[in-house]
């Protein structure tokens, strides 16, 4: 298949506190964003979709000119919603028309080792038309009331947490964005609402969303750990 990357960058990253949107947040000597685009770009996509808060087209350009290094493929910036759908939405909007496959990928989880792209794409070039990498859930997790109180007991064996890069059909994701109305956390529950199939591969417990402090300084550690 021809596929795409869109790569949503633009949230505001408030729960950081990092001064600046969180794409744009240092890792090392690099951002969030540049460590998120080098898995991106070992993954050999047809074109690269990186979607950022409006006001930051420029920079974002920069850092993927640095990652690409020469690299010839298309990279299209575009400014994102309000919304991490609505971000989706607009990286969506510019796909070239040879694009029939797309990957749906999250800046915060810069550490996405290639890997884990290559697992998506062979499970599409089987034949799936809705893939997701997905980790153990470690933590118990409890059904809990408005009241603070627990009311259920949850099986950990039957969860799984999602990551991304999250792979569909580009049919089959717009066509899922025009029919499904309430906003979901990610791209495969609007596609499993729409009534597909959503297939699961391995991901890495590298590819942590940074959210908080914490994953901020875990992710440094890392780095410092294992330079890359
Ligand atoms: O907010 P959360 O951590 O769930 O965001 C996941 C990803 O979606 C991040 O990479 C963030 O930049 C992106 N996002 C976006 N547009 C928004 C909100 C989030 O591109 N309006």
């Amino acid at each position: 298949p021809h596929f795409a990357v869109v790569v949503v960058a633009a949230g505001s990253g408030t729960r950081l506190r990092g001064g600046a949107p969180k794409a744009f947040v240092a890792l090392d000597e690099r951002s969030i964003l540049h460590h998120a685009l080098r898995g991106v770009f070992m993954a050999r996509p047809a074109q690269v979709v990186v979607v950022v808060p409006a006001g930051h087209e420029a920079t974002a350009l920069d850092v993927a000119r640095d990652v690409a290094a020469g690299d010839t493929r298309p990279v299209d910036i575009v400014a994102g919603g309000t919304t991490r759908q609505e971000s989706v939405a607009a990286g969506l909007a510019v796909l070239r028309d040879d694009v029939d496959t797309v990957l749906i990928h999250d800046a915060a989880r810069a550490l996405t080792p290639a890997a884990v792209f290559e697992r998506v794409m062979a499970r599409i070039l089987a034949g799936a038309v809705a893939v997701i990498p997905t980790v153990p859930v470690v933590d118990t997790i409890k059904r809990v009331d408005v009241n603070g109180r627990v009311v259920a007991a949850v099986d950990r064996s039957e969860l799984a947490a999602a990551q991304t890069p999250q792979a569909f059909r580009v049919s089959v994701l717009r066509a899922a964005l025009n029919s499904v109305e309430a906003d979901h956390t990610d791209d495969a529950a609007l596609v499993a609402a729409a009534g597909h199939d959503v297939v699961v591969v391995d991901g890495d417990a590298v590819a942590f969303k940074i959210t908080t402090t914490p994953d901020l300084e875990r992710a440094r550690a890392l780095l410092a750990a294992a330079p890359l």
